[in-house]
């Protein structure tokens, strides 16, 4: 049997374990997919073991994102986002990766959005910096706005032709983008938006990366506005869809994974 997992601090009610088992499940694989809680400070301590252990795969998630780095050779992307959540232990030595960037990228092609023309991530923290980095390695010019808006300066140096700006500038940055992802933790357990709700308009695909609750305010805008809209349990999907391809090397059942992450929402 292949044993996987995920480590957080807390991992809480992750939605990770039935998602990835139910893939299992489909193809009629023989593994198991395992929540873990190492202490705060113990991520790389905890990669290790893992591997020690025979784990086959690990997906990583908040506080360990970046202090995996150190016990991982991270892809080039992971690299250059500087945060691992997946790491794939079949090589001679743990290699991480971030399957955050495709997974938002996977989320907005699987509704049949373009990946082209301007796209505007709302958010600078690691959700924006991932986000950002995947969009702009598709064919996407980027725009990232953040409340302290020296954070999305700083972003913006580090992302291929992207430009940083102030929430302020929301409605200009909008007016003729294509894409609009939200990276903020605005909207989560709220029911409050980081985007005018003039500001959207019925050219634009909306992806929101909160996914508590499902239908976020900023998606009701978004359709009131006539936008095509992907709510945040598509991008969870994904990332762990991208991670399930990593290890197994099959196709992921898509259908059945989704079906069993809104079961457990
Ligand atoms: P994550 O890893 O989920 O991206 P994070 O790194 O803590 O979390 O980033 C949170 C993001 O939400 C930041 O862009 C933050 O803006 P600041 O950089 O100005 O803090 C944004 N955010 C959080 N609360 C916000 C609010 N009330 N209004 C606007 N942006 C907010």
């Amino acid at each position: 049997m292949d044993v996987y997992g995920l480590i957080g601090n807390p991992v809480g009610h992750s939605l990770s374990p039935p998602m990835h088992e139910a893939g299992y499940d489909e193809l009629g694989l023989d593994a198991r997919y395992v929540a873990f809680e190492p202490p705060a400070d113990e991520g790389a301590a905890a990669v290790e073991a893992a591997e020690t252990l025979g784990v086959s795969g690990l997906n990583v998630t908040i506080p360990f994102k970046q202090d995996v780095m150190e016990a991982v050779e991270p892809t080039p992307l992971a690299e250059r986002i500087g945060a691992v959540n997946t790491v794939d232990f079949s090589g001679d030595t743990p290699t991480g990766h971030n399957t955050d960037a495709v997974g938002a990228v996977r989320a907005l092609s699987h509704h049949d959005v373009a990946l082209s023309g301007t796209a505007v991530v709302v958010g600078a923290g690691g959700a924006g910096r991932a986000v950002s980095f995947g969009l702009a390695d598709e064919d996407l010019s980027v725009r990232i706005a953040n409340r302290t808006e020296s954070k999305a300066h700083a972003l913006a140096d580090d992302v291929p032709g992207a430009t940083g700006h102030g929430l302020d500038e929301l409605g200009d940055l909008l007016a003729d983008a294509d894409v609009l992802v939200n990276c903020t933790s605005v909207g989560m357990e709220s029911d409050e938006t980081p985007v005018p709700a003039s500001a959207l308009h019925g050219d634009l695909a909306v992806l929101d990366a909160v996914y508590t609750p499902i239908e976020t305010r900023l998606l009701r805008d978004a359709a009131d506005a006539g936008a095509t809209t992907v709510d945040g349990a598509w991008m969870l999907l994904f990332q762990g869809v991208e991670a399930f391809e990593l290890w197994t090397g099959a196709e992921a059942p898509v259908a059945a994974m989704n079906d069993a992450l809104r079961a457990n929402l």
